[in-house]
């Protein structure tokens, strides 16, 4: 099965209300400056974001809120990587699923110049996203997936949402047979790109004991199918830290959240504990022949010094 209908060229993601740049456009506008290497000359940025938990306007989560603090990083991004070919936004877009949540969001991301791609998680519902974003790329049995293809790169975002229904009280992540034969045509359709594959929830353990009795619960199949194809980097949110490593030869990387963060916690089973650190998001470097993947901290505000005492000075 081909990913058809939801198949989603670098022009046609999910724009919203103001006319949006494209990539070359926006190398048109950058300064004229030396390139550094072949590395600067061809690399293309996505900017990662997951775990936004937007609230009703009447709620925090651990005292922070939740709207502010993507408004914070969003700025932070786009002040320093306007020129980023999308926005991946990598689930749990709200807090309870609710209407006017997503309503929220959307106006946060009203002037977003560059394709958007959101992706649901446990703490999204489907109808009431749909509600707000009518746009965005569906499957024919209706999960939020999509496949944008770039020069060198195939982005391939899941929908890791159980339901509906909606199991009451678990947050367990799946991908059910028809997602799965999505992926892989997905992947087989890569044709020679190499695939850069998103879900919210993780197909592996972290470690982090309260959030991994609530990872996905296809996760052996899922690292089975991203295994045979060489070269797939997979990317995560859900446990709202930095981290990174390898399942089974799979390299995979998960962002920090622009809100509370999780905590290194190796025994507790509470998946609600939380923490508050600096918000954060992520930033794709893509080259011809691979992707690095930063995680930048916004709002400490730290000065930048030489080290004039260097060896290297
Ligand atoms: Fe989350």
């Amino acid at each position: 099965m081909a990913p058809g209908p939801n198949h989603i060229s670098h022009a046609s993601a999910v724009r919203l209300q103001r006319p949006v740049l494209d990539a070359q456009v926006h190398a048109e506008m950058r300064l004229p400056r030396a390139p550094v290497s072949a590395f600067d000359v061809a690399m293309q940025k996505i900017i990662a974001i997951t775990d936004i938990h937007i609230t009703r306007a009447d709620q925090d989560i651990i005292g922070l809120d939740p709207l502010e603090r993507f408004e914070q990083v969003r700025d932070a991004a786009l002040i320093d990587h306007s020129d980023a070919v999308a926005m991946v936004l990598m689930g749990d877009l709200t807090h309870h699923g609710l209407p006017e949540q997503y309503d929220r969001l959307r106006g946060a991301l009203s002037d977003v110049p560059m394709p958007v791609i959101p992706m649901l998680g446990n703490h999204d519902r489907r109808d009431a996203f749909l509600a707000a974003f009518p746009e965005a790329p569906q499957t024919p049995q209706g999960h939020i997936q999509s496949v944008m293809d770039l020069p060198h790169h195939r982005i391939i975002a899941l929908d890791t949402l159980d339901g509906p229904p909606y199991p009451k009280g678990h947050h367990l992540g799946r991908l059910c047979p028809a997602r799965m034969d999505w992926l892989r045509a997905a992947l087989d359709g890569a044709a020679g790109r190499i695939p850069l594959v998103f879900t919210h929830h993780p197909p592996f353990a972290t470690g982090i004991v309260g959030m991994d009795l609530i990872n996905l619960t296809e996760g052996a199949a899922l690292i089975d199918l991203l295994a045979a194809t060489p070269g797939t980097h997979l990317f995560c949110g859900h446990i709202h830290r930095t981290i990174s490593g390898s399942s089974r030869g799979v390299p995979w990387t998960m962002f920090k959240s622009p809100c509370h963060q999780g905590v290194l916690d190796l025994t507790d089973p509470n998946s609600s504990l939380s923490i508050d650190e600096p918000p954060a998001y992520g930033l794709l470097l893509l080259a011809p022949d691979g992707v690095v993947a930063h995680s930048e901290d916004v709002g400490i505000n730290a000065p930048v010094y030489e080290d004039t005492g260097s060896a290297t000075h």
